[in-house]
């Protein structure tokens, strides 16, 4: 049965249980998806304060088929950046979380035309240092026609074709046990875009199920085991 249960969108109050700090947002709208434990390859609880720095580390979510980008830029993300969807919905991103709230997670799915880690192949990645065709270092950068972001500033667009920021994972941080949970999207979406363009690849994949929300926990891996071959450009 397909297990698609959107849980619903607000404009940001925060919604954190005391004590936990979250990527909350005001005057913009959130989508509640389910509250997911990020842990990690083993199944253990991923402690933030042991994310590696400037790493591509990619986690399922919503979705168990739309991957996410969770990086820790080593540096705090600009705070509370105004941004706008390509339908002109606005929304203001709160920053990174964490301990030093450097960690940042956005859609692995480019907002242009849809290049994703793929398992085969991986058109758009974290770039720590500028080279080739990238000018800037600290970016997203997609290889397909050059879309490059922002991770900082709310994934931003800073070059190329794409028409709207990445949309942003919200991420709730729990300095108790310096954990990371996923509670939803914020900006512009690209899922149903995503779901049509690769129907056929996604239903081999996961058996018809890639509308199903990721539940309970999600694995966060190095890129490196989950595609195997990235485009470098
Ligand atoms: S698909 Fe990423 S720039 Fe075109």
């Amino acid at each position: 049965m397909q297990r698609r249960r959107f849980m619903g969108a607000c404009s940001g109050a925060l919604l954190c249980s005391s004590g936990t700090q979250a990527a909350t947002a005001s005057g913009g709208e959130r989508r509640h998806y389910e509250r997911v434990r990020l842990t990690d390859a083993t199944g253990a609880p991923l402690r933030a304060s042991q994310v590696p720095a400037r790493r591509n580390l990619v986690f399922s979510y919503p979705y168990v088929s739309t991957p996410a980008f969770l990086l820790n830029l080593a540096r705090q993300a600009a705070p509370r950046q105004e941004l706008a969807d390509s339908s002109g919905n606005r929304y203001e991103w709160p920053g990174g979380v964490g301990p030093a709230r450097t960690i940042v997670a956005f859609a692995a799915i480019c907002a242009h035309r849809l290049a994703y880690p793929a398992r085969e192949i991986s058109f758009i990645s974290y770039r720590e240092k500028a080279g080739g065709a990238n000018q800037r270092g600290d970016v997203i950068h997609c290889c397909a026609e050059h879309s490059q972001y922002d991770p900082a500033a709310g994934a931003r667009v800073l070059a190329g074709p794409a028409p709207q920021p990445l949309t942003a994972i919200l991420l709730e941080y729990d300095p108790k046990d310096d954990s990371l949970t996923a509670t939803g999207t914020l900006g512009g979406e690209v899922y149903d875009a995503f779901f049509a363009k690769y129907e056929f690849k996604l239903t081999l994949e996961h058996a018809g199920r890639q509308r199903d929300l990721v539940a309970g926990q999600t694995r966060v891996l190095p890129i490196e085991q989950v595609c195997r071959q990235q485009v470098q450009c």
